[in-house]
């Protein structure tokens, strides 16, 4: 022990441990396997997971190596004593209920909910809970959906009306219960079964926010409240004892094929590429049951927060093959203010909530062009309405996706009229859709209104100002500018490294983008650096020094926001006659939509306050604008040592 950190009149107080600090703390290993004796199954000695695969599921596990095998050796001795006092009492609740007169069922619930209690007490009373220097609290264990292990721990104190103490616990499930009472007024039944299982019943409504391949390995995390959970609630009635039956939450059961859906190498014997199919086997099996149970005119709505569209496609293809037509999504803000606070606007702060009916079973087949034809005239208004409504950024991509799938997804399959033999397939179809979009929102961008006129402006230059419209020349989170990026037909890598346009500037891993914060922490006492996620900026134009940028490679001509770098490096040079050479070269003075970008660029730059880059464009502008006035090479170019000569902005 280093430390005590004690409340005072003014605020926290540090103040070096007491010998009776550290007696208390000895003295509590007496008390322990005493404790335990009396509740089932006794300390948790079951395995936590190793951590196999480095990437996916797995990666979230990095104690192993530390000596934490078990699950109690995640506790000290304290808190464990802690923990098994308040399972005792809560198993003696639910006697005491019972001898008093209370209904089963109210005993049952009250018992479950005082058991929520105790796994809210381990998730602030762990050894990985450590000090928030800040904010002087302590963090709980899940501060992102990870166990990772930590060098040094605070340790609450479990009785205490503070950060971590069961009063709290109680408050906060109290509030909860409150709350979801007003809200859903009959009483929800739930049912710990596989989204695979058959059912004998129909609905009207299914809704599911589906796991996404590896980007939480939901039940090796549940393990960490699933082993205090049993401990509480073994013995309470038969369905309790149905769902704790084993000594730990349900995996992936190979015999069966059923069970939970996560690609987790881990769970395949390192077979990566197996761990991927039986999750997008299993998940098409769960859109098939949904389809089985849903009634003729039922809807299923599927909520998606991946970032990564392929991910995204390969989902949405399983729905359509297991009988869905897609017609409508929304993003709706899900998640709480504080949990996305540090990214930037239009960060996926909502999920994408994807609305589904049963396609009629006298749907044919349908022809790709025709359907790019519908999904074209369809997604006109719609995108204007959207536009109106405010959507913006990436949550603009994803609304306009819903309604555009529609002329697709009412086809069993589409075929293609050039290819006999060959189909249109999703991720082909969501590549047309996205690019109508992204080219309707450079249009707003470029021209203030008219959409069309983005059409025909390459990719590399419709990703540059789709992120400068949305980041400017700042950090941006590294997920909406991936999801731009693909809606571009390019990767965040080729940006990177081909492009050379895009510029990582750090982040933490991307397991922090999906950092749960705890409901205590509200904004304002929120910790302002946690959980930024990776971090890209647009390479700043003067950066951008490759001699091939802005000249045609064999096959790939130049980007037209290479070639105005490139002209700017030029002109930067006051060579006026190469500036000239190079605009009739590549025939830019007639460009329309070269004219619109060079505004554009103006524009953001202005908004930007990147004044050099202004001056430069602006006179580049122009110069193409007094054409006929051929200026000389003796001419000093304005934007170069002659301040009065660049506000004036001619030349
Ligand atoms: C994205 S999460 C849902 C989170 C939930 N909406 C919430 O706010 O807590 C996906 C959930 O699907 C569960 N899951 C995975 N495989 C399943 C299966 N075969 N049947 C039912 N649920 C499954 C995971 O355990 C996880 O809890």
């Amino acid at each position: 022990m280093t430390a005590a950190v004690y409340e005072s009149s003014t605020g926290k107080e540090y103040r070096l441990p007491t010998k009776e600090d550290i007696l208390a703390f000895e003295i509590a290993q007496v008390s322990l396997n005493p404790l335990f004796d009396e509740i089932p199954f006794d300390l948790p000695l079951e395995h936590v997971p190793r951590g196999a695969s480095r990437v996916g599921g797995g990666s979230a596990f990095s104690i192993q190596p530390f000596g934490v095998n078990c699950w109690h050796q995640l506790f000290n001795t304290r808190q464990l004593i802690a923990i098994g006092t308040f399972i005792k009492y809560t198993r003696e609740a639910t006697r005491t209920m019972l001898d008093a007169g209370y209904d089963k069922e109210w005993s049952t619930s009250i018992s479950s909910l005082l058991a929520l209690a105790i796994d809210r007490l381990a998730d602030r009373g762990s050894t990985v809970c450590s000090w928030t220097v800040g904010w002087d609290k302590i963090r709980n264990t899940f501060t992102r959906f990870a166990l990772p292990y930590t060098w040094d721990y605070a340790e609450s104190v479990p009785i205490h009306d503070s950060s971590g103490g069961y009063p709290g616990s109680i408050d906060w499930i109290s509030r909860y219960v409150e709350h979801a009472s007003r809200i859903v007024p009959a009483i929800a039944s739930i049912k710990n079964e596989s989204a695979i299982a058959e059912r004998n019943t129909t609905y009207d409504i299914i809704l599911t926010d589906p796991p996404y391949y590896d980007a939480i390995p939901y039940s090796d995390l549940m393990d960490f409240f699933y082993v205090w959970l049993r401990r509480s609630l073994f013995g309470l009635s038969s369905e309790t004892d149905i769902a704790f039956s084993k000594p730990l939450s349900p995996k992936w059961n190979v015999e069966l094929q059923d069970g939970e859906l996560v690609d987790d190498s881990g769970r395949h014997n390192g077979d990566r590429k197996e761990s991927k199919k039986s999750y997008e086997d299993g998940m098409s099996r769960a859109f098939a049951s949904c389809h089985e149970a849903l009634m003729r005119d039922g809807r299923l709505v599927i909520v998606f927060a991946h970032k990564q569209p392929d991910a995204w496609e390969t989902l949405v293809g399983a729905i359509i093959r297991s009988g869905f037509v897609v017609d409508a999504s929304w993003p709706i803000q899900t998640e709480m203010a504080n949990r996305t606070r540090a990214l930037a606007s239009a960060a996926l702060s909502s999920s994408v909530w994807l609305v589904c009916r049963k396609r009629p079973e006298s749907a044919r087949p349908g022809w790709d062009n025709r359907v790019l034809d519908e999904m074209r005239h369809n997604i006109h208004n719609q995108l204007r309405d959207f536009w109106d409504a405010g959507i913006r950024g990436p949550d603009f991509v994803w609304a306009a996706t819903g309604p555009a799938m529609e002329a697709y997804s009412k086809h069993p399959v589409v075929k293609k009229a050039n290819e006999p033999g060959k189909l249109m397939e999703v991720s082909e179809f969501l590549r047309a859709v996205r690019r109508l979009v992204v080219d309707f929102v450079v249009g707003r961008v470029l021209t203030g209104g008219d959409e069309t006129s983005a059409s025909g402006l390459d990719d590399v230059t419709t990703y540059y100002i789709l992120h400068r419209h949305d980041f400017g020349i700042q950090d941006a989170p590294v997920g909406p500018c991936i999801l731009y990026a693909i809606s571009c037909n390019l990767s965040d890598r080729d940006l990177a490294d081909r492009f050379d346009i895009l510029l990582r500037t750090g982040g933490l891993s991307s397991a922090d983008d999906d950092d749960e914060v705890d409901e205590e922490e509200t904004d304002a006492d929120a910790e302002p650096d946690e959980g930024t996620g990776s971090i890209v900026k647009l390479r700043p134009w003067h950066q951008r020094k490759r001699k091939t940028m802005g000249y045609d490679a064999e096959g790939h001509p130049a980007p037209l926001i290479d070639q105005v770098h490139r002209l700017m490096h030029l002109w930067k040079t006051g060579d006026v006659a190469k500036v000239d050479d190079y605009l009739d070269s590549r025939g830019l003075r007639k460009n329309a939509l070269f004219l619109h970008l060079l505004q554009a660029l103006i524009e953001l730059s202005r908004r930007d306050e990147q004044r050099d880059e202004t001056v430069i464009l602006e006179n580049l502008s122009n110069h193409l604008q007094a054409r006929g006035v051929a200026p000389t090479r003796s001419v000093t170019l304005p934007g170069f040592g002659d301040d009065d000569q660049n506000e004036a902005g001619s030349e």
